[in-house]
């Protein structure tokens, strides 16, 4: 994986952060899904879908995936009227498009989670896999997500768990220098994080989440398991596990399923999209871009994409 360091509202409020947004682990041109999701990981694969099966409130109006990549995940998302896929890398986004383009009820939108061309409140469900082990900034992107959720809306978060069984196992025998009880996350290569439960449980709290349930997923994650059985199998027993076995969590990967609380006091959204260099709303449409009436921007749309990236 290649890493490069890298409608009208005339008062926009002011932005969530003036720092400029942290580096982002470029997927830009990457073989993510032939290289990875091919073949040997059909076993992760199956297991996530049972987690969010479990998880995800099977309809609603809107739902968001973010960092969504080549669209893995979207078929589960079959009783929303609307669902929005956004990810930083353009190519991704067009692989998604080819799969899933000629269904009007997806929105394709290029974005970082940490600067989201969403009004407040637009969201009955936001979802988001295999992302968090790559944000520099896990404060910012949370407190990004909790303002697009609507009161009583959901929120289910994958995040790699450094607190696993393997890694308790190499940490005891010595094989392992960094202990998986330290709650800071570790960065084991540049823009790849693994978490501990409690901080990120921690992490979503501060940001306005009450967090619900925790499900640990892949507990086969490991060669020996995959020679001997089929990914099928593997994912039944993963399945057993995720149910009378999460508390412990001991698997290589954790589902957290999160809401706002029905209390927030409601905002008016206009629309779904707000500008996100002045947040202004009200954005009005051309044909190829997405004009903002308070900061002047566009926002080109090309090929059924709206880009947000600058
Ligand atoms: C490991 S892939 C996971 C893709 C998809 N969620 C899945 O499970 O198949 C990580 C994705 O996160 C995206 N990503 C990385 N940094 C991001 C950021 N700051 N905001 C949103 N997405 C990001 C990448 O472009 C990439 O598509």
């Amino acid at each position: 994986m290649s890493i490069r360091a890298h409608e009208s509202s005339p008062q926009p409020t002011p932005p969530v952060s003036p720092d400029p947004a942290p580096a982002l682990c470029d997927y830009e041109g990457s073989a993510y899904r032939v290289e990875f999701w091919t073949g040997e990981r059909a076993f992760e694969d199956q297991a996530e879908r049972l987690a969010l099966r479990t998880l995800l409130p099977p309809s609603g109006a809107r739902l968001v995936e973010i960092g969504a990549g080549f669209g893995r995940l979207a078929d589960l998302y079959a009783g929303y009227t609307q669902v929005i896929l956004v990810e930083p890398a353009l190519s991704m986004l067009h692989q998604a498009q080819e799969r899933l383009g000629h269904d009007a009820r997806f929105i394709f939108v290029r974005s970082s989670v940490y600067d989201l061309p969403l009004q407040d409140q637009t969201l009955d469900t936001v979802v988001m896999v295999r992302v968090l082990h790559h944000l520099v900034d896990v404060p910012r992107a949370l407190t990004e997500l909790r303002r697009i959720v609507r009161p009583g809306g959901a929120f289910v978060l994958e995040f790699a768990n450094k607190r696993n069984l393997k890694s308790m196992l190499r940490f005891a025998l010595r094989r392992q220098t960094w202990s998986p009880f330290a709650r800071e996350p570790y960065e084991f290569v540049p823009l790849n994080f693994d978490f501990h439960p409690t901080w990120v449980s921690q992490q979503m709290q501060r940001a306005g989440f009450a967090v619900q349930r925790a499900v640990a997923v892949s507990h086969f994650r490991a060669g020996f398991f995959k020679r001997h059985w089929s990914a099928a199998r593997l994912a039944a027993l993963d399945g057993l596990l995720q149910r009378y076995a999460s508390a412990l969590k001991l698997a290589p990967s954790i589902f957290v399923q999160a809401q706002v609380p029905p209390t927030t006091t409601p905002v008016a959204a206009s629309g779904l999209f707000r500008c996100p260099a002045c947040h202004g709303i009200d954005l009005v449409a051309a044909v190829d871009s997405l004009t903002c009436p308070a900061c002047g921007q566009a926002w080109p749309q090309r090929d059924g994409i709206y880009d947000f990236i600058q």
